[in-house]
């Protein structure tokens, strides 16, 4: 689907689409048609109960003394409450209703509600193509046949305003946004059997270009690096391991600035290992390796938005497979940091790779921050359900300014605690440290209180359970059911307001 932002003239023909507020309150172009229609538009409002209620949506097929083929209205809900998030789900309600509507062309008049003051509607209009795009996602790849009814006939949206220019200049940091995340979707919504660590790995190599550079690190390299922890998980796979490296340098007059780290857990399959998953459910391990998705994803968005800023990313690639040459319950692991990890579920595979990941950005990045995301724990779900996703901290700052950016881009995260009664409870008998507690409690936690215990004294860091906000059973918003790319807004959002020069 395309996005144009072109002149306010309405079209005589085709589908308009018309943002109603709470008690249907109609814009200037919805009191023009309604009184062209013999007052159709406010007829079809009170049969069909239609209030203006975020979401709500309601269609009038060639209307009265119109040429119009449809008249789509779409709820804003309440005039006060209406922010830029509202505006994006306003955008992907008309594709959600569109897409498959046999519609081609669709033409939205951007018009501000009377009481709304202090928005500019060349970013409304930048927000409503945001939200479009984004639920306008979809992977098709893999259908080689599909019903005529459900293929896609919506093309094109025009957006329509006289600050046209301005609106088309303002949503092009959005459209990098909108691609970052689906590249996310992409790469979380692949099949084990064609994403691996190797061929995951080459698709970063693929990105490589207009200042972003990629670094991929073999086997033989992560064993000099002395990542047993990495390397133990990988060993009962027969896909190799692979640590990428992708470099940003944005920043102007600071090429020594120190960088923002970003670091992502990618187990492109989870069967548990030797201590090995139930049946029911296992292919959703597929999607073990969105932290390192939403990296590449973030990285390609600074990139091409080109970013004022320094960031590294850091992906740790393996596989989880019960074999004959498979890490066993009870092995002790030497980490990249010396420490000793011994492995008491080798299904705890999450933090064993990020162990070594973490400790390679401190090593060889210096940051001044470090970020990770990793599907870590069924825990998280249990604790936040798939709203919110778990952000654990050593830092009150670095926390609040992910809580914000949260907010402001509708991927939310609530913080979690840690504290020195969970990390007594993952001291070995025989090891520096094991890899799960004596018992199932708190487990998001313990999984945090692991990674930290690879996190230098002084580092800020922050640690996001992604493991509930992946993947959507649902349409919802702007997200499409299926990989939501959670992570690339919020961490965008989170450079652009804190770190950018
Ligand atoms: N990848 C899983 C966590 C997960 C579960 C992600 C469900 C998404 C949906 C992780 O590697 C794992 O298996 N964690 C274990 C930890 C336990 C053994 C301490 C878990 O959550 O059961
Ligand atoms: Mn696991
Ligand atoms: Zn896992």
């Amino acid at each position: 689907m395309k996005i144009t932002f072109a002149e306010a003239t309405l079209p005589a023909t085709g589908t308009l689409v018309l943002g109603v507020g709470q008690n249907r309150q109609l814009s200037e172009t919805g009191r023009v048609l309604d009184e062209r229609t013999g007052g159709a538009v406010t007829r079809a409002m009170e049969a069909a109960r239609f209030a203006g209620k975020t979401d709500d949506v309601l269609t009038l097929l060639a209307p009265a003394n119109l040429e119009l083929e449809r008249l789509l209205l779409v709820g804003l809900g309440e005039a006060e409450k209406i922010t830029d998030l509202s505006w994006q789900r306003f955008g992907a309600a008309i594709v959600a209703a569109l897409a498959t509507s046999g519609a081609q062309d669709a033409f939205v008049p951007v018009e501000l509600p009377a009481t709304s003051t202090d928005v500019s509607s060349a970013n409304v209009a930048a927000q409503i193509a945001l939200g479009a795009q984004l639920r306008a996602y979809r992977f098709d790849k893999y259908r080689t046949t599909q019903k005529k009814d459900k293929k896609p006939t919506l093309k094109k949206l025009h957006l329509l305003s006289a600050d046209h220019n301005a609106a088309r200049h303002a949503f092009e940091r959005y459209d990098h946004v909108a691609e970052g995340v689906s590249l996310t979707r992409d790469l979380v919504s692949e099949p084990a059997n064609v994403l691996t660590p190797v061929t995951l790995a080459e698709r970063c190599e693929a990105l490589a270009g207009k200042g972003l550079t990629v670094e991929v690190l073999d086997e033989k390299r992560l064993n000099k690096l002395g990542m047993g922890a990495l390397l133990g998980v990988a060993q009962g796979s027969a896909q190799p391991a692979r640590l990428v490296v992708l470099r940003w340098n944005g920043a102007p007059e600071a090429a020594e600035q120190a960088p923002l780290a970003f670091v992502g857990k990618g187990v492109t399959f989870d069967s548990g290992g030797i201590s090995i998953k139930a049946a029911a459910g296992m292919e959703d391990m597929k999607w073990d390796m969105a932290g390192a998705a939403v990296v590449v994803g973030l990285m390609t968005v600074l990139a091409n938005r080109k970013a004022r800023v320094n960031a590294i990313g850091i992906i740790a690639l393996v596989e989880n497979m019960p074999s004959a040459s498979a890490q066993r319950p009870g092995d002790v692991v030497t980490s990249a940091s010396g420490q000793t990890i011994e492995v008491i579920n080798t299904d705890a595979e999450g933090r064993l790779v990020l162990a070594d990941a973490l400790w390679y950005a401190q090593e060889h990045a210096k940051p001044r921050l470090i970020v990770d995301l990793a599907t870590l724990t069924g825990a998280i779900i249990v604790a936040l359900g798939s709203d919110q996703a778990g952000l654990f901290s050593n830092d009150d700052e670095l926390a609040e300014r992910l809580t914000r950016s949260g907010i402001k881009t509708g991927e939310p995260v609530w913080r979690m605690p840690l504290g020195d009664s969970y990390d007594k409870e993952i001291n070995s008998d025989i090891a520096d440290v094991k890899n799960v507690a004596a018992n199932r409690n708190a487990g998001s936690i313990i999984g945090a209180q692991f990674l930290k215990r690879f996190i230098r004294d002084g580092m800020p860091w922050a640690h996001l359970d992604i493991a509930g906000v992946t993947w959507s059973k649902k349409d919802e918003g702007v997200v499409p059911k299926g990989g939501t790319g959670f992570g690339v807004r919020l961490l965008d959002r989170l450079v652009q307001d804190y770190y950018e020069a």
